[in-house]
């Protein structure tokens, strides 16, 4: 054996000792580089929220001199919240809020909500940045419970129930624009599922009538089976007659009760209590009317078909079909405006988020409206600004524009789309 060796494994002790110390050290400084790394510490620096910098200051003693003016950081992570509990003094709420988008870039993730905290040492409230926590899918089962009336569109990037209340603000007409395969009919099987559940549960499920157009006529067949509603395919002129025959029998219905309530002087919106028996007045059900694959049958440029002096069966199957469809937008544009009234829900959805490309309905009239990826331009059309283009609203992931706002929100995964793998049930 070398000599040398032999020499130091006599003073197994100190070499213990000193390999130990080199380790310890060598581990502080990877750990606070990591440290540093996971939590941009350097970048934060440089956004100000804090400083560790010399200055010249004067003094009146000593004359110039060098002072170190430095300010404490603590940053962590707890969960899907970042959160500052020391920050440069200077700092408030509202420079957080500034700095939101350099921090999203900073640290990969979209800051959803930012709330602050009292700390009983410290004057400086504890700011909370909340970052998106959507998880990688929400199944129906996972749903809150539900009071009637209530829609039940998903969860919010930080888990919240999103819920529209169609009896008591009367903001059911949706209307949901999003790419192919976008997950369009998985979110209205959700929400249908979801009320009519609800209806049942509570024992009012003759208060709702459901009826479906969609020219796929796969979709919705399960819930239309469950929930005994009508399922069309306008395509199938048959489908478009019968379907627009009811649609014109409701809307007559609802026109006699309007009549009735106005000449009594009751206001529509006290329609479910004269529901009972007392009342003894025929209150027609309120409509849960779904309009699947709209550019289909509203799509744009349809020119009214001109007959010839013995028109063919052929040319007088196009002009009925026309003026049906034409009866069937109106009755649509109507339906939505009374939904404020009337408490029925109406739930549009189509690809083409540019309004150009349909007939009908009148997209001024939808309260809600559930947006999917689109480009910038037609983005800055939909909500005034351009973040629809984002390449992350894919798979139940859509935009909610309402009176509240716009935010994010996954919808539940509810049913196996047929040729698709992935569905659960
Ligand atoms: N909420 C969801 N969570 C997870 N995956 C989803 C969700 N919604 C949809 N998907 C996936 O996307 C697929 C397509 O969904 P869906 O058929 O509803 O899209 P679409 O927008 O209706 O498409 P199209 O415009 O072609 O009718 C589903 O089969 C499913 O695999
Ligand atoms: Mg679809």
């Amino acid at each position: 054996m070398d000599p040398l060796i032999s020499e130091l494994l006599k003073h197994k002790e100190a070499l213990i000792a000193v390999i130990s110390a080199i380790g310890v050290t060598l581990f502080y400084f990877t750990y606070q580089l990591y440290k540093s790394r996971k939590y941009h510490l350097k970048e934060l620096k440089a956004l100000g929220l804090y400083q560790d910098e010399m200055k010249e200051v004067m003094n009146e003693k000593l004359g110039i001199k060098e002072k170190r003016i430095s300010s404490k950081i603590k940053v962590y992570w707890k969960g899907n919240k970042l959160i500052f509990s020391k920050y440069n003094r200077a700092f408030g709420i509202k420079n957080f809020e500034n700095l939101k988008q350099n921090l999203e870039t900073l640290f990969g993730k979209k800051i959803e909500l930012i709330t602050h905290e009292k700390q009983w040492f410290s004057s400086q409230p504890k700011i909370i940045l909340h970052t998106e926590a959507f998880p990688e899918t929400f199944l129906l089962s996972q749903r809150p419970k539900l009071s009637v009336g209530q829609l039940f569109l998903g969860i919010d990037a930080l888990n919240r129930p999103v819920i529209l209340e169609s009896i008591k603000d009367f903001t059911s007409a949706l209307l949901i624009l999003a790419p192919r395969g976008s997950g369009k009919s998985v979110l209205i099987n959700g929400m249908l599922i979801s009320f009519f559940e609800t209806l049942n549960e509570q024992g009012r499920s003759d208060e709702y009538e459901l009826i479906i157009a969609d020219n796929k006529g796969t979709d919705f067949i399960d819930v239309a089976d469950r929930f005994r509603g009508a399922y069309y395919q306008p395509f199938n002129l048959k489908d478009l007659r019968e379907l627009v025959g009811r649609l014109r029998q409701h809307k007559a219905e609802v026109e006699a009760t309007l009549e009735y309530l106005k000449a009594h002087r009751i206001s529509p919106r006290h329609w479910d209590e004269l529901r009972t028996k007392k009342t003894q007045f025929h209150v027609p059900k309120k409509l849960f009317l779904v309009l699947d694959e709209m550019k289909q049958y509203f799509g744009s440029g349809k020119q009214a078909p001109r007959l010839s002096k013995e028109p063919t069966a052929d040319e007088l199957e196009l002009k009925e079909r026309f003026d049906l469809t034409r009866e069937f937008g109106q009755i649509v544009n109507w339906l939505v405006e009374q939904t404020r009234s009337v408490g029925s829900v109406i739930c549009g959805a189509s690809q083409s988020p540019n309004k150009s490309d349909y007939d009908y309905p009148d997209f001024v009239n939808f309260p809600v409206m559930v947006l999917g990826q689109c480009n910038a331009q037609q983005s800055i059309q939909l909500i005034g600004d351009a973040s629809l283009n984002d390449n992350t609203l894919t798979r139940g992931k859509f935009v909610i524009r309402d009176e509240f706002g716009t935010r994010r929100f996954l919808a539940p995964l509810s049913i196996k789309i047929k040729g698709d793998g992935n569905g659960v049930r």
